[in-house]
């Protein structure tokens, strides 16, 4: 654990902005409320894995990389929590503490993933020990997944600050900044690496309907590095491309499948459309903890949120009728045809995908 909080200390000139962290102190999670920016930066804490569930399920926490971390810290809060004095009946609060994360979003692919791995490790720990093993092993590993969150985000942004140029402009949809992971961003910690390098690279990012990640959180996050950003409406990406506005779209990704189907915020299918149409080069940003080990595009699920987000603007002004029929599909999966390159924290991943991504998770 102290090795891990040494290396986490190393990276603090890339964390400027701190979106979740555990206190070892107060035995707390704590978490930058996403629903309040870019108006009111409140952190929130909890010692109970409820209130993380609650927070992953109401987008206080959002972004897949977030989202997985934040489960594996409610299992070591639950780890904390249970008051079971023997082995057995503390691996049955965690199964039961696991359930009620896993349930909360279902496209982030990280999400199952970070729970798998806590889980494997409690079980692990399990078999060799007792009750404080456990839960030691359990906290261990979800402080592991986060450390090494944030070093795929700082390592994705070195490799993929490559393929921009000095004074270029990235075109983004959704938030996958500091904000939607452990720390630094995967797509924007791409253009944040890049800007650190002193590169003048400058920002396009889409408003992201309905809950807004791009005009809330990207503005927020881009103007607090002094980085240009223009905002855009949702539908105004085929005629900024199409003019050139733009050299090339980085975007994050919640699930991608080994044929390179990639899940991700609602409008990005229509963005590689427009950048297949405009001849510009369309980059998924992701670290391998977001690939699921599946050939079939049809198990990605996705998620279908309230129809209040869509009659209401961040559930304050309603813009339509109060009743109207709405479709609120919150991902949509564009397929590996409209994908330039997949950039990890291993490597870049070019075509063929169903080759070079077996190749790059080693399976
Ligand atoms: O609904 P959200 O805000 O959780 O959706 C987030 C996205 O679609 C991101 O692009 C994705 O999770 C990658 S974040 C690094």
């Amino acid at each position: 654990m102290k090795d891990l909080l040494a290396e986490l200390r190393s990276l603090e000139r890339f964390l400027k902005i701190k979106p979740l962290y555990f206190d070892f102190e107060s035995l707390e999670f704590v978490w930058l409320d996403t629903r309040l920016i870019p108006f009111k930066e409140v952190y929130r804490r909890t010692r109970d894995y409820r209130r993380v569930a609650e927070a992953i399920r109401s987008m206080e926490i959002r972004g897949a990389p977030a989202i997985g971390v934040s489960a594996g810290f409610g299992l070591a809060l639950a780890a904390l929590e249970s008051k079971s004095s023997d082995v057995d009946a503390l691996l049955n609060d965690l199964e039961h503490a696991r359930r009620l994360l896993a349930s909360t979003r279902p496209t982030a692919f990280n999400l199952f993933w970070a729970l798998d791995r806590v889980m494997r490790r409690a079980y692990d720990e399990a078999s060799r020990g007792g009750v404080d093993g456990v839960i030691n092993g359990v906290l261990e590993e979800a402080l592991r997944i986060y450390v090494e969150d944030v070093k795929a985000n700082i390592e994705m942004g070195r490799i993929g600050s490559r393929l921009i140029e000095d004074g270029q402009t990235v075109l983004t949809h959704c938030n996958t900044g500091a904000l939607a992971t452990a720390g630094f961003g995967t797509a924007l910690g791409v253009v944040r690496y890049a800007w650190y390098e002193g590169k003048r690279v400058s920002v396009i990012t889409t408003e992201t309907r309905p809950v807004l990640q791009g005009a809330r959180l990207n503005v927020w996050e881009l103007r607090r590095e002094g980085i240009p950003v223009k905002l855009i409406v949702d539908s105004a990406v085929a005629i900024t491309l199409a003019r050139g506005m733009a050299d090339l779209v980085l975007v994050g990704a919640d699930r991608i499948v080994m044929t390179g189907h990639t899940a991700n915020k609602i409008g990005t299918l229509q963005v590689a459309l427009a950048a297949r149409h405009a001849s510009k080069p369309f980059y998924v940003v992701a670290p391998t903890s977001t690939f699921q080990r599946t050939w079939n595009p049809e198990e990605i699920v996705i998620e279908e949120r309230s129809p209040d987000e869509v009659r209401t603007v961040m559930g304050q002004t309603y813009i339509t009728l109060e009743d109207v029929e709405v479709y609120n599909p919150s991902f949509d999966v564009t397929p590996p045809e409209l994908v330039t390159a997949f950039i990890t924290e291993k490597g870049i991943v070019e075509k063929p995908f169903e080759r070079n991504i077996p190749l790059i998770l080693g399976v």
